[in-house]
């Protein structure tokens, strides 16, 4: 293997500990604006810095990745069939090697369609795609692409790995299924597991420690994190398995809380945004209704009417407490006997 494939692969699969986290969002080239990664600019930027590399088109490299960006880029080069149109497994290559290498591309990907119409169009295609790609030094991701009428078992999916290994692919991705580790021991080079459909938050952490304990150096997972309502606590709870060796409490832990973190953030965001997008609340309350006392007022003339006439009650009985304090005259005396104490304590406090 020359030195600039080594090069590019170690961008991939991190030497230290032959571990990957790829991040997948090429999925429009099939799904188009699927649920969730219909902005992929968005999307990609709060979790880019924490993937390994990232899955992706050349549109959406080119639109919604800055190039000062040091993540390395695996390039999907192939394409040419959408959800609704007839077949899926009908694939071509789409993008030269000239293409991925002016996008300083870490290693280039295409699906393969084992066991369906389009079997040996794409599996030459894939044989190709090698011998063009090594020219380079550029690695070729083989994805191994389930059609529907196909189950994802490990006869399958053993079969198909081992075949994209044997047309010379340097890493296949493929799905984590029972007794995974048998794809993994037939499979001759690496292997990173898509994530799939989404599922909840630890029933996906679950399959990601699965994966890497039955032998995957990593996964490359899309939906599951950024369909998520949580994709930064998401990616870092993964993170945390592939490189961080937690089992799944410890990352469905680290989950919650990084979730929680988010939801306050949220909130936080909402009041401060109301308040901005709404400045003179209090103020146009006042505006709206300037006459709001004036009009009490008036509602009630005589409000003023009967205080004036407490007050003329008074008048008219200059003697009612001085006639309350002839009925009592030891009010205060007695109170001073039954605590005799009182004002010393007051005044001990004052002089604190
Ligand atoms: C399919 O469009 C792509 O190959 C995805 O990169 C792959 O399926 C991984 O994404 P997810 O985790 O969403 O399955």
């Amino acid at each position: 293997m020359d030195w600039g494939l080594k090069n590019r692969l170690s961008r991939i699969i991190k030497p230290h500990n032959n571990r990957a986290l790829m991040l997948a969002v090429d999925h429009g080239y099939f799904l188009g604006p699927t649920e969730k990664l219909e902005n992929p600019k968005k999307v990609i930027a709060p979790i880019l810095k924490y993937c390994d590399s990232l899955m992706v088109t050349r549109g959406v490299q080119r639109t919604s990745v800055s190039p000062t960006s040091d993540t390395p880029m695996v390039l999907r080069v192939s394409g040419g069939s959408s959800i609704i149109g007839d077949d899926l497994s009908q694939e071509d290559i789409t993008v030269s090697l000239e293409e991925a290498i002016r996008l300083n591309a870490s290693a280039v990907a295409m699906s393969i369609f084992v066991g369906s119409k389009y079997e040996y169009q794409t599996i030459v295609n894939l044989g190709k795609l090698v011998n063009e790609a090594e020219k380079y030094g550029m690695p070729v991701l083989a994805v191994t692409a389930v059609g529907k009428e196909l189950g994802k078992d490990a006869r399958y999916l053993s079969l198909a790995c081992r075949v994209a290994a044997e047309q010379g692919a340097h890493i296949v991705k493929t799905y984590y299924c029972d007794n995974f580790e048998k794809v993994v021991q037939s499979c001759p080079v690496p292997i990173i597991v898509a994530g799939g459909k989404k599922i909840p938050e630890r029933d996906a952490l679950q399959l990601t420690y699965n994966s890497i304990k039955a032998g995957a150096v990593g996964l490359d997972m899309g939906r599951n994190i950024w369909q998520s309502e949580h994709p930064v606590a998401m990616i870092q709870a993964a993170r945390s398995i592939i490189h961080g060796n937690s089992n799944v409490e410890q990352a469905y832990s680290l989950y919650k809380k990084l979730a929680a973190q988010d939801n306050q953030n949220k909130s936080k965001n909402q009041n401060k945004s109301k308040k901005q997008n709404n400045p003179n609340q209090n103020k146009s309350k006042k505006q709206n209704n300037p006459n709001q006392n004036k009009s009490k007022k008036q509602n009630n003339p005589n409000q003023n009417k009967s205080k004036n006439q407490n007050k003329s009650k008074k008048q008219n009985n200059p003697n009612q407490n001085k006639s309350k304090k002839q009925n009592n005259p030891n009010q205060n005396k007695s109170k001073k006997q039954n605590n005799p104490n009182q004002n010393k304590s007051s005044n001990s406090n004052q002089s604190k």
